[in-house]
């Protein structure tokens, strides 16, 4: 499926009310990604071609077709939340890796320029083969967007985030001004309100 077609099915299907998966938080999902996107110091791009890992029933892939990459492919292993997606035209089986991200990057040696993960399980950060299968999956100068459930993202963990992302160096965020007080909120509490961040694969 185009991406096109993908996004347009997408947003039938939550136009129509008729895919649970889209919940609304996805358009602030989209919101938070631009607006952090467009605070970091330096530029970033999404590239040509995206993963969505851990892609469920690719309930973010009308989030990240709107960040403008030409080729979105999910990964996920659960291949039940797959059918979903395909059942309800958001996604073609070809648009989707059914395995995890490790045997990807086994398999598959051509690396994406930004990789999402949404609310990805801490327990896969803190897994040295998967943050090795997620280094070798994004080429050099792409990005990877990390989103954790507020329950995982404990400050212990958040100040383990750059050495469990070696080869990857977080970019800076600028505060962003909190508009009803006119004061600006601190990088460290906005990410941590967010808990999204946005890493450089380097050399
Ligand atoms: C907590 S859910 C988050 C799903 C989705 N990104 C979201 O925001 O709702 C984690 C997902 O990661 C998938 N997953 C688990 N291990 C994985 C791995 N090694 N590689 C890729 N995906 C994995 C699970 O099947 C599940 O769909």
């Amino acid at each position: 499926m185009s991406v096109d077609a993908g996004f347009e099915a997408a947003q039938a299907a939550i136009v129509a009310g008729t895919y649970e998966g889209f919940a609304p938080e996805a358009v602030g999902l989209y919101q938070d990604v631009m607006s952090m996107a467009r605070r970091c110091v330096e530029p970033v791009d999404f590239g040509y071609r995206a993963f969505d890992v851990g892609s469920r029933d690719e309930r973010h892939r009308p989030v990240v077709v709107a960040l403008g990459p030409s080729e979105v492919i999910g990964i996920e292993p659960n291949k039940r939340e797959t059918a979903r997606a395909v059942a309800f035209g958001v996604a073609e089986a070809g648009d989707v890796f059914s395995g995890s991200l490790q045997e990807w990057a086994d398999t598959t040696p051509a690396p994406a320029d930004s990789a999402f993960l949404f609310n990805v399980l801490r327990r896969l950060i803190e897994d040295r083969d998967f943050m090795r299968a997620l280094r070798n999956s994004v080429a050099v100068g792409g990005i990877a967007v990390v989103s954790f459930m507020r329950s995982d993202a404990d400050q212990d963990f958040i100040d383990s985030l750059p050495e469990r992302f070696a080869g990857f160096r977080r970019i800076e965020v600028a505060p962003s001004e909190d508009v009803q007080s006119g004061r600006a909120i601190p990088r460290q509490r906005q990410i941590r309100n967010t808990s999204l961040s946005i890493w450089r694969r380097e050399d």
